[in-house]
């Protein structure tokens, strides 16, 4: 019974740690990427239509791997602006993971 009890309460805590971590980089995404990328990542509002940003969900873009995405949010790519040192290592490693889960 202990060991359920105990074995339950890893699950929980792991499963927070998870969603938390989940949830910050979607507030982040919402906060620094949408007005550009849109709120499900298609680019489909008047600035990301203005400079013609992709869909994120698209294969052109989830192409490319993990270290590349990476490089593009901290270093940005002209005409999007870089994040490095506005966004911590975590929080960019987090958008990486989000914007992989609007793979289609
Ligand atoms: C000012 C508008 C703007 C903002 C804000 C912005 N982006 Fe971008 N982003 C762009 C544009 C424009 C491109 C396309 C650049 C190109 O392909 O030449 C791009 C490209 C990208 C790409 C690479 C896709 C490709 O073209 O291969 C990723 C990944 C990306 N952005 C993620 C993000 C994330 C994550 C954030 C928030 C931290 C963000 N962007 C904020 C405008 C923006």
């Amino acid at each position: 019974m202990k060991n359920i009890f105990r074995a339950s309460l890893v699950v929980l805590t792991v499963a927070f740690a998870l969603s938390t971590c989940f949830a910050d980089a979607a507030a982040d995404y919402k906060a620094k990427c949408a007005t550009c990328h849109g709120p499900d990542g298609k680019g489909d509002t008047a600035m990301g239509k203005t400079m013609k940003v992709k869909d994120l969900g698209s294969a052109e873009v989830q192409k490319q791997s993990d270290a590349d995405l990476t490089t593009i949010i901290e270093k940005g790519k002209k005409p999007m602006p870089g994040y490095e040192g506005k966004l911590t290592k975590e929080q960019i490693d987090g958008l990486v993971k989000y914007v992989r889960s609007l793979k289609k």
